[in-house]
């Protein structure tokens, strides 16, 4: 027999359905409690509430467990590429060798930029942060492919978005880092694959050789492919809720760069390493540091430290903090805020106020150290999450539309003034 829930309100007893996922995941679908009981649920932050039911992605939280459509995270991360991985999030399997190579050359062939761009790029100060440009930018190919607004065009026009927008956005992250630098743009070099095409666009200069460090692009693959989804996060369910009202792709992921780039979320590994900076600057004392972040009465908090829903270790983080230590040593880079990072997370992994909360280390805090180490600036850390998260973004946004899910719209409780009659200015007090 189905489960149910049972809620007494004012005497009355409601009954409601009990969904429960394929890993065992349990919910209360409470979707007709206001229509049965005038009552809705109050939940800030949407801590307990699912605003969906998902096929991508599979995380538990406890066990520090993520999947994608099935596939533990540790061996996409070994085995596979981004545009696999890429793949597979957008249209449901792992593709077969004949599906990706056609899928990597339609990509290859949209990943210039419309030439009339260069003059959107110029409009910006050389001081802009390349996510506010990433946003504009991307929110700007509405403008180019007027196509991509329609939104009962068919599958075939969505599936020409879905490509131009992974084909163009490392271009448009390395133009926006090329201008920020006040240096000449590159053009995408095709013959490479997308993340060395993507690094010679970010340090290649016009008539100059550079060779593109297979070791760095094999990195970049591996972070780009442990951020490509992480079910309804805040810069997802954005995403989701934008195109929720058919707003186009385009407009939708450049509402989730937004989102992302806030520091509790994806900004915070430009913060973690602005973090490990100061605590160098300030002489090493990490002790002094986790101190700061359990005072009530100090704003500061360990930046790469806490999440939402992994309460006891974040598997990505274990993964980069091993890839860290091996980048680094490959790459014959010595970075002494390694030691610091290495040194905080052991101090704070010791105290009461970090194991009472549950708090470790997330995907954030050691990936600053090795985009460092392959020459990226703290201000594109957040870009190249960005990159990596938009086959998420883009999946979650196609199973949205496709499963005709309604205007995304929460109800409120009003706490507000009662109804009072206008007041004329010259009568206030
Ligand atoms: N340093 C110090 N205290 C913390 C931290 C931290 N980094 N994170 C949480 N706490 C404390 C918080 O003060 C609260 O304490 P109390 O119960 O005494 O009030 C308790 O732990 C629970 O924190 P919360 O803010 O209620 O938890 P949340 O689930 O709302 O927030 C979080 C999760 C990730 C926003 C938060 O842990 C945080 O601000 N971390 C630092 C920013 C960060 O690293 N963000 C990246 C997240 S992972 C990448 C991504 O997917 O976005």
């Amino acid at each position: 027999m189905s489960k149910e829930a049972e809620i007494i309100l004012d005497g009355k007893s409601y009954k409601f359905p009990v969904v429960e996922g394929s890993e065992g995941e349990k919910a209360i679908d409470i979707s007709n409690l206001r229509a049965q009981s005038g009552y809705i649920t109050l939940d800030t932050g949407y801590k307990n509430t699912g605003a969906t039911q998902s096929s991508i992605t599979f995380l538990d939280g406890e066990l520090g467990i993520l999947h994608y459509r099935g596939y533990p995270i540790e061996q996409l991360a070994e085995k596979s590429n981004f545009l696999e991985v890429a793949y597979l999030l957008i249209y449901k399997e792992l593709p077969t060798k004949e599906q990706l190579s056609t899928f990597s050359e339609r990509i290859t062939k949209h990943t210039n930029l419309h030439e009339d761009f260069k003059k959107i790029f110029d409009g910006f100060p050389s001081s802009a942060h390349p996510m506010g440009v990433l946003s504009s930018l991307v929110s700007s190919l509405t403008a180019f492919y007027p196509g991509s607004i329609d939104d009962t065009a068919g599958d075939d026009e969505l599936d020409l978005t879905i490509v131009r927008l992974l084909a163009k956005m490392p271009t448009i992250a390395a133009w926006s880092y090329k201008n920020s630098k006040g240096q000449p743009l590159m053009y995408p070099k095709n013959d490479l694959d997308y993340c060395s095409n993507f690094l010679y666009m970010m340090f290649g200069m016009p008539n100059q050789e550079y060779k593109v460090d297979p070791l760095v692009a094999e990195a970049l693959n591996v972070l780009l492919i442990l951020h490509a989804d992480h079910e309804q996060n805040c810069s997802t369910s954005t995403v989701r809720i934008v195109g929720s009202a058919h707003a186009s792709l385009y407009s939708s992921v450049a509402a989730g760069i937004n989102a992302l780039w806030g520091p509790l979320h994806g900004g915070a590994n430009q913060e973690v390493i602005e973090m490990l900076e100061q605590i160098k600057k300030d002489g090493g004392d990490v002790q002094k540091f986790v101190n700061k972040a359990k005072d009530k009465n100090d704003s500061f908090r360990l930046m790469g430290f806490g999440h939402r829903v992994y309460k006891n270790f974040d598997p990505r983080a274990k993964i980069i903090k091993k890839a860290c230590d091996s980048i680094l040593s490959k790459l014959g880079v010595k970075d002494p805020v390694l030691d610091i990072a290495k040194n905080l997370e052991e101090t704070a992994l010791k105290d009461p106020y970090f194991i009472e909360r549950k708090l470790y280390p997330n995907v954030d805090f050691y990936s600053g150290i090795i985009y460092k180490a392959l020459g990226l600036k703290p201000e594109l850390f957040t870009v190249m999450f960005a990159l990596g998260r938009l086959p998420g973004w883009i999946a979650q946004w196609k199973e949205m539309r496709e499963a005709g899910e309604p205007i995304g719209r929460p109800r409120q409780v009003y706490v507000g003034s009662n109804k009072r009659d206008y007041v004329p200015i010259e009568k206030r007090k």
